[in-house]
């Protein structure tokens, strides 16, 4: 069976990472590709790929029933890839409603969308699939050992990992009730190419790029579980194309950093690759600790063994790789990091499509 994808989000920092990579490796894949183009979509992302014949861009949101169904009905859809959702933990502490209209009640619409279209209207739907893109923060908070397994509690503690736990929740009783054919992943801090620059890594390159303060929260010795972007992307092809159906896999490549210690390893990376910024000092002079972010987290920490076990996935890139490829990536577009700074990126839906 031709796989008839429903991508969501597909023009944000991991969607569009999928998508390109799931053409180049899956070229008899159709991917529709249904992004909102919040702040965080950005069509540019898929400029290369966008006259591809098996893609198709629609702009709408995922809590738009109608279009959704629409969308499944127009494409045949068999398989979802979800990874629409509001992402940014700091974003969810001063605005939390969009976190749960979109990561809760839009994770829903699609489900209950597969549902009727799948379980009800389909004879002979044993290769079709749900993927849920989910996230480790669902988990909670590490002390100085251990690892989130598939089986650690979820203990979700900002509204952005609440919402994505509820989330999780309603894809595991969608399986459990109805015989959904869900999946679900689990994955570790994320960096490469296209991310936005709100987040750790792309905010501290711009910063160190334009020469402005760094800003590390608290104590800088938060620690996260790093991941190449190509990784997590490969990570979800398997489970999509040989995950047991209802289970859910923990993604992560067991490279755990303290937040200081990324920031100056950019720092001298970047004096080395571009020497010192406008100052002519080193760029650590720019490191600003600030107060820390509410309920911050203080470790997360994945066990990848399932993945490994059941599917023999494991990471490709060694941090060091994966980073020195993302910060060239950064300097090479430098364009790409400008027109999201100056927000001229939101214009590119009209270039291409006239007005919305
Ligand atoms: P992102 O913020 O870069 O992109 C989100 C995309 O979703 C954007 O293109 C945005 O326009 C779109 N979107 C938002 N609301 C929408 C709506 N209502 N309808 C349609 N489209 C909408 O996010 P990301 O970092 O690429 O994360 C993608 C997914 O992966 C999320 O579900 C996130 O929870 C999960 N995840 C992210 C990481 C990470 O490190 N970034 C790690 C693990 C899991
Ligand atoms: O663990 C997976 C999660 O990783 C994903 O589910 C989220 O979508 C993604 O945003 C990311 O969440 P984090 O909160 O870990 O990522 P962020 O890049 O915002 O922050 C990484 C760490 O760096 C965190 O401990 C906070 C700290 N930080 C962040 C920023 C933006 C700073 O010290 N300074 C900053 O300016």
């Amino acid at each position: 069976m031709r796989k008839k994808v429903l991508v969501t989000g597909g023009c944000g920092f991991i969607g569009a990472n999928f998508v390109r990579i799931a053409l180049q490796s899956r070229p008899e894949w159709e991917i529709v590709n249904l992004d909102k183009l919040t702040y965080a979509g950005n069509l540019a992302n898929l400029k290369d790929i966008q006259d591809k014949p098996n893609y198709h861009f629609i702009h709408g949101d995922i809590c738009d029933q109608e279009l959704v169904q629409k969308l499944f009905r127009d494409h045949a859809i068999n398989t979802v890839v979800h990874f629409a959702a509001e992402s940014h933990v700091d974003r969810s502490i001063t605005g939390p409603e969009a976190f749960i209209q979109t990561n809760i009640q839009g994770t829903f619409v699609l489900l209950e969308t597969a549902r009727k279209e799948w379980l009800e209207n389909t004879n002979g739907i044993s290769e079709h699939r749900f993927l849920h893109v989910s996230t480790d923060e669902v988990y909670g908070s590490l002390g100085e050992t251990g690892y989130f397994r598939e089986d650690t509690c979820y203990d979700p503690r900002s509204p952005y990992s609440a919402s994505k736990a509820s989330s999780d929740h309603i894809v595991r009783a969608y399986h459990h009730t109805y015989g959904l054919p869900t999946l679900l992943t689990n994955c570790s801090n994320n960096y490469g190419p296209y991310q936005f620059p709100e987040k750790l890594i792309p905010l501290i390159m711009n910063n160190a790029l334009t020469g402005k303060p760094l800003p590390v929260y608290g104590d800088g010795k938060n620690v996260r579980d790093w991941l190449y972007v190509q990784d997590h992307c490969e990570a979800i092809l398997e489970v999509i194309e040989r995950g047991t159906l209802g289970e859910s896999y923990n993604i992560g490549g067991h490279n755990e950093k303290q937040n200081i210690e990324i920031v100056r390893l950019l720092c001298d990376m970047l004096d080395e690759k571009v020497g010192p910024c406008h100052t002519g000092k080193p760029r650590r002079d720019l490191i600003t600790f600030v107060t820390d972010r509410k309920g911050h987290d203080r470790r997360y920490a994945i066990d990848a063994g399932k993945i490994e076990a059941q599917l023999g996935w494991t990471p490709k890139f060694t941090f060091e790789q994966g980073i020195d490829k993302t910060v060239d990536w950064y300097l090479e577009n430098r364009e790409w990091l400008e027109g999201v700074m100056d927000g001229s990126y939101q214009q590119y839906y009209q270039t291409m499509y006239g007005n919305r």
